[in-house]
């Protein structure tokens, strides 16, 4: 049998450190000709995941202009990718998560015809507008893909429950895999106020905050909270990695300049990262890739968002839901840094997410689907 011809295809930081192991994978295996198109719907933050896992893409759309809109996203990536499948017509396109590449990667390719796998898929909130455009473009990948890579059982009932049954594989999360080839004990970082960092002696708060829906009053909060956090718990060292989006940085920069404990730096690369987390007290973010990250390493999660797409964690009891009210963020990240049984009771490692194999499941899944193996790869299931 030929070789069967997958384009990923990815645009942001997020989607770049779950694709990775795949592209991997995929490069791996006699089966598949891989190859790869970057959207660069973020540049710098995207340049550094493939320096680090080594990726070469073959096409580069290189769209990212500052603060640019999201149609403008959407319609040069649509146009762009037009022409990429002019010129390479793969067998089967794979898409990941729910940005606004993601969306118009699995648009192009229904326009072209193309088979659409989708990567991460059935994560639902049910809230058309939270997160925002995510909810959204995950939805509708949802209807265009053939193929669905679900992370969790939870994730494949969500599809089921719109009707989709058909080409559904559940397979554990892509950064499980990611995680296990970043973390190290000897870890030295790059950025020398992470290595001055007395990581026993002081409770390190890892933070990020990056949602468009968080823009605004939310994120006021958000960072107002962060300043008391700072203010009223002299050991505890707040790191805080700031996202490049200019709404993010100048609300940062306004709040918390000039704190002794609170270290606004720019953003790590993925295996900073990884290792800074591991090493941490605890997480406070809104995003949904550290969600998934942190508990995997026994670190408890404040979740400064109003509701999440990731209940696993939440159930098992190392994330909480803190939303975006100053009053209850600072409740919450209090009773974490003040009693010691609220946080052990949430500093436990648990895997909901997957076992580390879910590239293997999802190329075995691509391989069973185009009849070139018999059986199906066996479910991921969270023990
Ligand atoms: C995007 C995704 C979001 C994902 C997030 C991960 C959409 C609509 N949103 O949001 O789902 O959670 O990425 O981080 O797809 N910038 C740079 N350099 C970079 C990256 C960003 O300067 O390497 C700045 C630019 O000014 C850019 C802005 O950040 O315009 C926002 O980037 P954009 O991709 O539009 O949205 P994100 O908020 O990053
Ligand atoms: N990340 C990173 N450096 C940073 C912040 C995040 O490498 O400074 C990683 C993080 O470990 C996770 C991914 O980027 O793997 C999450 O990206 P982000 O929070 O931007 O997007 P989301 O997951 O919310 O879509």
């Amino acid at each position: 049998m030929d070789k069967l011809k997958v384009m990923t295809i990815f645009g942001t930081r997020p989607e770049a450190i779950k694709m990775a192991p795949l592209v991997k994978e995929l490069e791996r295996r006699p089966e598949f000709e891989s190859c790869c198109c970057v959207t660069a719907q973020h540049r710098q933050m995207l340049d550094t995941v493939l320096d680090i896992f080594q990726i070469k893409p073959e096409f580069d759309l290189d769209i990212m202009e500052a603060s640019q809109s999201l149609s403008t996203i959407t319609s040069k990536c649509l146009l762009g990718l037009e022409e990429v499948f002019r010129q390479v017509r793969p067998d089967l396109v794979l898409v990941h998560g729910d940005t606004s590449t993601t969306f118009a990667g699995a648009l192009a390719a229904f326009y072209q015809k193309i088979t659409i796998g989708h990567v991460e898929a059935g994560l639902r909130t049910g809230e058309k507008y939270s997160p925002y455009p995510e909810e959204m473009n995950r939805s509708m990948v949802g209807r265009l893909a053939d193929l669905h890579f679900c992370p969790t059982e939870s994730n494949r009932r969500n599809l089921e429950a719109e009707g989709v049954s058909k080409g559904v594989f559940v397979t554990g999360n892509t950064v499980i895999d990611a995680l296990g080839t970043t973390v190290r004990k000897d870890f030295t970082f790059a950025e020398d106020v992470l290595n001055r960092l007395d990581y026993g002696e002081k409770k390190v708060v890892l933070v990020t905050c990056h949602r468009r829906e968080n823009y605004g009053q939310p994120m006021e909060d958000i960072m107002a909270a962060l300043a008391n956090i700072a203010r009223t718990h002299p050991e505890a060292e707040l790191v805080y990695p700031v996202h490049l989006s200019p709404v993010v940085q100048e609300c940062a920069h306004r709040h918390l300049d000039g704190m002794e404990n609170v270290h606004l730096i720019a953003p790590l690369d993925v295996e900073e990262m990884h290792n800074l987390m591991a090493r941490s007290y605890m997480v406070l973010t809104d995003s949904g890739g550290l969600q998934e990250e942190a508990p995997a390493l026994g670190k408890p999660v404040l979740v400064l968002r109003k509701e999440t797409e990731r209940p696993e964690a939440v159930e098992a009891g190392t994330v909480k839901l803190a939303g975006v009210e100053y009053g209850e963020i600072v409740r919450l990240a209090d009773e974490l840094l003040d009693d010691p049984a609220a946080y052990q009771g949430m500093a436990h490692a648990v895997n909901p997410y997957g076992d580390g194999t879910a590239c293997r499941r999802i190329a075995d899944g691509i391989l069973y689907h185009s009849g070139r193996r018999d059986t199906p790869p066996e479910p991921f299931k969270s023990r």
